[in-house]
């Protein structure tokens, strides 16, 4: 299959040409095929949520379980209503303070949504994203639109079309290019089908603004650290060894000074040994390192740059065949608790304190 990678601009105002490509795309979808396109979190591998046989392509391209289940995309509350059994009171109020935007939510789902999507389970997770290129093509399937992050099962999410294209290139009818997404890394996902909410996945839409919106939520443990043989995960998800990089990566965390000293000592360790070595620091501390592959994740005081390039420079590293990454590690309250959770699950929990 030739994939079809065409570019729209992310900025809302399509031109006719953008359009007729929307309209491609929207047309692949219709008749149960796949397309990948930007979300404001990561790409998504979209096809028809309520085509079961379209939902099993998504699993095959992926290289995915058939029992983690899919997100149903909406461009609006009308999309929503179909799909769910019931709305509860909490899931009205989250809804209208994040939607449209970086959050997933988990509601008893209605017949219409088959268990094929669902991975068998009776809930549908549903979000409504803010990119208007998603949105638009969304609208003009005229469905909900199932999609997982559009990379090969394992991998890390893709934050550009390009790395769609390494994971996707021929399994797939089209890439939708709408340049870097904005957050890049996944939504928050909360369950509100309990009485008290409970966090899923952290993402964008922190626990500190869920707070704000409902009062309390609970997390789930599988956010919190490995999960033991006998626990079982409420987003199915979540058990995978996700994010993976193929080299091993270990986490620092402590006071900077020690940060910046161990990693030294761990990456000449390594070098010495002959070994391709990569490391993660951050603009404060990038002059403080010397051997290996030295990149900046961001700034440390803007944590939203540290999410936006996390997986871009996780592929980067798998690229230039890293073996061995040491990684500083974050502070863990607002978008910091989403950054720690992929680090440390990319790290398979290979942390180490100083
Ligand atoms: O930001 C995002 O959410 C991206 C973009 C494309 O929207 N999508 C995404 O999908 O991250 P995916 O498939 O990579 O992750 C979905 C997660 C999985 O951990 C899955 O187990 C969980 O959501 N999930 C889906 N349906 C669920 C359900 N009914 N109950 C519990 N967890 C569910
Ligand atoms: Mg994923």
């Amino acid at each position: 299959m030739d994939t079809k990678v065409l570019k729209v601009s992310d900025e809302g105002n399509f031109t006719a040409k953008e359009k007729k490509y929307l309209e491609e795309a929207a047309e692949i979808l219709k008749n149960g095929g796949l397309v990948a396109f930007p979300t404001e979190t990561v790409y998504g591998l979209g096809a028809n949520a309520l085509d079961e046989k379209a939902a099993r392509k998504i699993y095959e391209a992926k290289g995915r379980p058939s029992d983690n289940p899919l997100i149903a995309h909406v461009a609006d509350f009308e999309g929503l209503r179909p799909l769910v059994s019931r709305i509860p009171e909490n899931g009205i109020k989250l809804a209208k303070a994040f939607w449209p935007g970086p959050m997933t939510l988990i509601f008893p789902k209605s017949d219409l949504v088959p268990l094929g999507t669902t991975g068998g389970l009776d809930t549908v997770a549903v979000r409504m994203p803010s990119d208007p290129v998603a949105r638009e093509l969304i609208r003009l399937a005229g469905v909900p639109v199932a999609a997982p992050s559009a990379n090969t099962s394992g991998r890390p999410s893709p934050t550009r079309a390009e790395h769609v294209f390494q994971d996707m290139n021929g399994r797939i009818e089209m890439i939708l290019d709408g340049g870097p997404v904005g957050i890049g890394v996944e939504s928050t996902i909360v369950d509100v089908t309990e009485e008290i909410p409970v966090m899923l996945r952290p993402g964008a839409v922190t626990m500190e603004m869920l707070h704000e919106a409902v009062g309390e939520v609970r997390i789930d443990p599988a956010i919190l650290g490995p999960v033991s043989p006998g626990l079982k995960p409420k987003a199915p998800g979540m058990k995978y060894r996700h994010y993976a990089p193929n080299a091993d990566l270990t986490l620092v965390e402590g006071e900077e000074e020690k940060v910046v000293c161990e990693i030294k000592r761990l990456a000449a360790e390594k070098l010495k040994e002959g070994y391709k070595v990569g490391i993660i620091c951050t603009d404060e501390t990038r002059e403080c390192y010397g051997g290996g592959l030295v990149r900046s994740i961001g700034e440390r005081a803007k944590e939203e740059t540290v999410a936006h390039n996390l997986y871009a420079l996780l592929r980067e590293f798998d690229d230039l065949g890293a073996q061995y990454i040491y990684s500083e590690g974050f502070p863990e309250d607002h978008l910091g608790q989403a950054i720690m959770n992929r680090l440390s699950k990319a790290a398979g929990y290979r942390i180490q304190k100083v």
